[in-house]
């Protein structure tokens, strides 16, 4: 099949090349012609070719490392500008499509008071940085759906880090409170004259994942009205992601403006990015993860 389909050139070579068309043929002045075989050419042009890659190849990478000694030059005279203000780490050239959704609706009741609140909810968050900040704007919602006072959660000592700061080392409490003051009322601690009328200890719940507001209003509000106080424990992913839209809008309220850090931790934030410029200009922050490995024993 394949020799049926040859072409007549490579049949003549075939033949031993001696007809009067041969394929190729060397133009020396002064030397009888030779048909040259396939093979030879095609080796020369290959290392024609290995010739040609490998001078372009040292060119191309002499032009990079020229091109990059420019571009580094500007850049760290660029950086000297940048460096002596605090840097906008979430500022970047594709920011402007993105708009955000943390506005409050007008007609988005106002807090309830205190005095006239459900109750106080008293929140366990648990879980590492990232899993107890879902669980606090997530226990803001849950206080807003249940007309409650939330109590400024507590944060888990115990399951991954064994970490013992509380909310206030982590987060600026006070900015917290007062951000979030239209929202929902939100207290440091129940108030002692409260704690001490209290016939017994407030009560103790664990909701299931994803709970709708709904779940909130039929379960938990019933008891909170009873008791007056009620603790969620192990609080984390405890709402459903599809709820109203005025919760989520408030939901990025908490999340993206009254979770704050406190200064020292945003202080050595801004220290870690910019050491992390001046070094190169791309670089990547990795979450490592913890991830607990229970033995089956
Ligand atoms: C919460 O308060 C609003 C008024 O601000 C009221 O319309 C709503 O029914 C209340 N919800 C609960 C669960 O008490």
């Amino acid at each position: 099949m394949g020799v049926a389909k040859a072409s007549p050139a490579l049949l003549q070579h075939l033949n031993g090349g001696n007809s009067d068309t041969p394929v190729c043929w060397r133009s020396a002045p002064g030397q009888q012609r030779k048909p040259v075989s396939l093979t030879v050419v095609c080796g020369v042009m290959l290392f024609c070719l290995g010739l040609i890659s490998l001078f372009t190849g040292h060119l191309a990478s002499y032009l990079e490392w020229y091109s990059q000694r420019l571009v580094k030059r500007s850049f760290f005279s660029e950086l000297e500008g940048i460096s002596r203000g605090p840097i906008d780490i979430w500022k970047s050239e594709y920011s402007r499509y993105f708009s955000g959704c943390s506005q409050r609706g007008p007609n988005f009741a106002s807090a309830v008071r205190e005095q006239s609140s459900n109750g106080y909810l008293l929140i366990a968050a648990s879980g590492g940085l990232n899993q107890l900040r879902t669980g606090i704007t997530d226990a803001v919602v849950v206080a807003r759906i249940l007309n409650a006072t939330l109590v400024v959660p507590e944060l888990d000592h115990h399951s991954y880090w064994k970490d013992e700061s509380d909310f206030i080392n982590i987060f600026d409490v006070d900015w917290f409170i007062s951000y979030l003051s239209k929202d929902v009322t939100i207290v440091k601690r129940v108030p002692d004259k409260f704690m001490r009328s209290m016939e017994k200890p407030p009560y103790t719940m664990r909701v299931p994942r994803k709970s709708s507001a709904e779940y909130y209003l039929d379960q938990v509000l019933p008891i909170l009205l009873r008791r007056r106080v009620v603790q969620l424990t192990k609080f984390d992913y405890r709402l459903a992601s599809d709820i109203d839209e005025e919760l989520q809008r408030l939901r990025c309220r908490v999340n993206y403006h009254a979770l704050r850090f406190t200064k020292p931790i945003e202080e050595l934030g801004q220290k870690l990015v910019m050491r992390m410029r001046q070094m190169a200009k791309h670089y990547i922050a990795v979450h490592l993860r913890f991830v607990q490995i229970i033995d089956n024993v």
